[in-house]
């Protein structure tokens, strides 16, 4: 069995008094015994947040890292720093990363390998822009991305990924992909996955990720192959975010 994983992705927000509400919240909820939470948080809080969600049993995750392992790279993050702090997952690939900081396939790969050899584990996101889309080059735009990573990793390495697919036109918008349409293009992830290998594609999570809120969350979580989801704007809000992972027990 899968154990749903209900990831928060902060983006560039939130504040160190935010981290201490989630902190206590969690601290004092009670959340479904099969359900993991992690949070995405910005790199100057990742230090206080596996302090304060320690006790919540929340991991804590980075957004982003750079694929190098250290050296002159001037307001560079790299994956041991990352680990130094307790800190369990790191996006990469994330639209915004590809979008707006020009991060390729080639680019991808390369902070896939860093986040892995640094003990990390890479939360891979995929998804095809409202362009590609309409065009109905959903499928093809995410098996390619995803065919770019898998070709480039050993066997044993492709088991420590989890993915997300995040509908570009669904992030942020209050535009979700339909729970049918979201579980098609998770059931070809695992497709093209069991193409690699049978255990491979049973194991990995698959997150859902765009607009999901405490509303929706139920019914994109009941499909078979959504096993989770990344959070955004819904999980800056720490009511809304316990309602997700409560709905994903
Ligand atoms: P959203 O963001 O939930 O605000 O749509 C999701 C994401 O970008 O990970």
């Amino acid at each position: 069995m899968r154990m749903p994983l209900i990831a928060g992705n902060w983006k560039m927000n939130g504040s160190l008094a935010l981290v201490d509400t989630f902190g206590r919240a969690f601290a004092d909820a009670s959340l479904p015994e099969k359900v993991e939470v992690a949070l995405m948080v910005p790199f100057p809080y990742l230090g206080a947040a596996t302090q304060a969600l320690k006790d919540g049993g929340v991991a804590v995750g980075a957004q982003t890292l750079n694929d190098h392992l250290s050296g002159a790279f001037t307001g560079e993050v790299s994956g041991a720093m990352l680990t130094d702090l307790s800190v369990r997952y790191v996006l990469v690939g994330h639209s915004e990363r590809r979008s707006l900081f020009g991060e390729d396939d080639a680019a991808v790969v390369a902070r896939v390998k860093a986040a892995l050899v640094s003990g990390l584990a890479p939360l891979l996101c995929l998804g095809e822009t409202l362009e590609e889309h309409d065009a109905e080059r959903t499928e093809a735009v995410v098996l390619g991305q995803l065919g770019a990573v898998l070709d480039a990793l050993e066997p044993a390495e492709r088991g420590c990924l989890v993915i997300a697919y995040e509908p570009v036109w669904a992030i942020g918008t209050g535009r979700t992909a339909s729970p049918a349409q979201a579980q098609a293009v998770h059931a070809a992830i695992r497709d093209c996955l069991r193409r690699y290998d049978n255990a491979l594609a049973e194991g990995m999570r698959l997150l859902y990720g765009g607009s999901m809120k405490a509303g929706n969350a139920a019914e994109l979580l009941a499909q078979p192959d959504i096993d989770g989801g990344l959070v955004g704007g819904a999980s800056l809000q720490v009511d809304d975010f316990l309602a997700i992972c409560q709905s994903a027990g």
